[in-house]
């Protein structure tokens, strides 16, 4: 039994090892700073952006104290959320990530490059001024961590956003039957998934939905809304937010990753 349970162990490290080292590459880096902070992209509005805006929305009326942003990459949501929130927490496993957003936060600007075609590239800066979110960026902290074992420092949120996460972890049923205590009692969790399900991160056993369990096929949007419903109710109907990832100047990853909102109640 102990062996069997230091093999798991071991399983899941292994996977997140791969999951870091794919975020720490210079091409990671390049596109999730583009697809942050650079110009609009195929028409597609920012999607860190939008999905902070739509999350401003649903949080009206509420009280919006503290927003913990799960898999910020290189933080444009979390800096967008510090437009509505007194205190904002952006946690991503990548170091690398996490020390752009960071430096991005400390001196309002950071640059980097874009491959164009094959070895040909360019020079981008980003400024957090020019964005309108150098005002309230003394609201937000990057830390380096992982979503699948939070500490307890960060409890306490009226909003908690995990961003095309979910089907980047390991085991996002563990995580999602742990997350109610990060969330206040009737405050918001919300998830956004293209449940691009790749056994590279997740092994399938574990994947939330898109298979067949029993003989019988499962949504991701339901294997959500039973691994949550034990102290979360849905709010609202689900909603499909676009995303652009750029390669080089002519290939792009386009995704839809659908947003559902989800109410703790106990
Ligand atoms: C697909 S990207 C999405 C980034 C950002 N939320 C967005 O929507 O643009 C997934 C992010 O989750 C981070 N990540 C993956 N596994 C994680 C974990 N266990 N804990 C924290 N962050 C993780 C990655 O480093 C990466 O930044």
């Amino acid at each position: 039994m102990k062996s069997r349970s230091i093999l798991q162990q071991s399983r899941e490290e292994k996977s997140l090892v791969t999951c870091y080292s794919r975020y720490h590459s210079d091409a990671a880096v390049s596109q999730y700073c583009d697809a942050h902070y650079g110009p609009q992209r195929l028409g597609v509005a920012n999607f860190p952006a939008r999905l902070a805006q739509l999350c401003a929305v649903a949080m009206e009326g509420n009280p919006c104290r503290r927003a913990l942003d799960l898999g910020c990459a290189v933080g444009r949501a979390s800096f967008e959320l510090t437009t509505h929130f007194d205190q904002v927490t952006g946690i991503d496993y990548s170091a690398r990530f996490i020390e752009l957003a960071d430096r991005l936060r400390n001196y309002g600007t950071i640059s980097y490059q874009l491959v164009e075609e094959g070895e040909l590239i360019s020079d981008h800066q980003v400024h957090l001024a020019d964005l309108g979110l150098a005002g309230s960026a003394y609201r937000v902290a990057f830390h380096q961590g992982n979503a699948m074992q939070l500490d307890e420092q960060y409890s306490g949120n009226d909003l908690v956003l995990a961003a095309n996460l979910i089907d980047r972890l390991p085991d996002p049923g563990k995580f999602l039957a742990g997350i109610h205590r990060f969330v206040v009692p009737g405050g918001l969790l919300a998830i956004a998934s293209p449940y691009n399900w790749l056994e590279s991160f997740t092994p399938q056993h574990k994947w939330l939905g898109g298979r067949f369990r029993a003989g019988i096929p499962l949504s991701s949007l339901e294997g959500l809304r039973r691994k949550l419903a034990a102290h979360f109710a849905a709010v609202g109907e689900p909603l499909e937010v676009a995303f652009v990832i750029r390669e080089n100047a002519r290939k792009f990853q386009c995704g839809l990753s659908q947003l559902t909102l989800w109410r703790r109640i106990r």
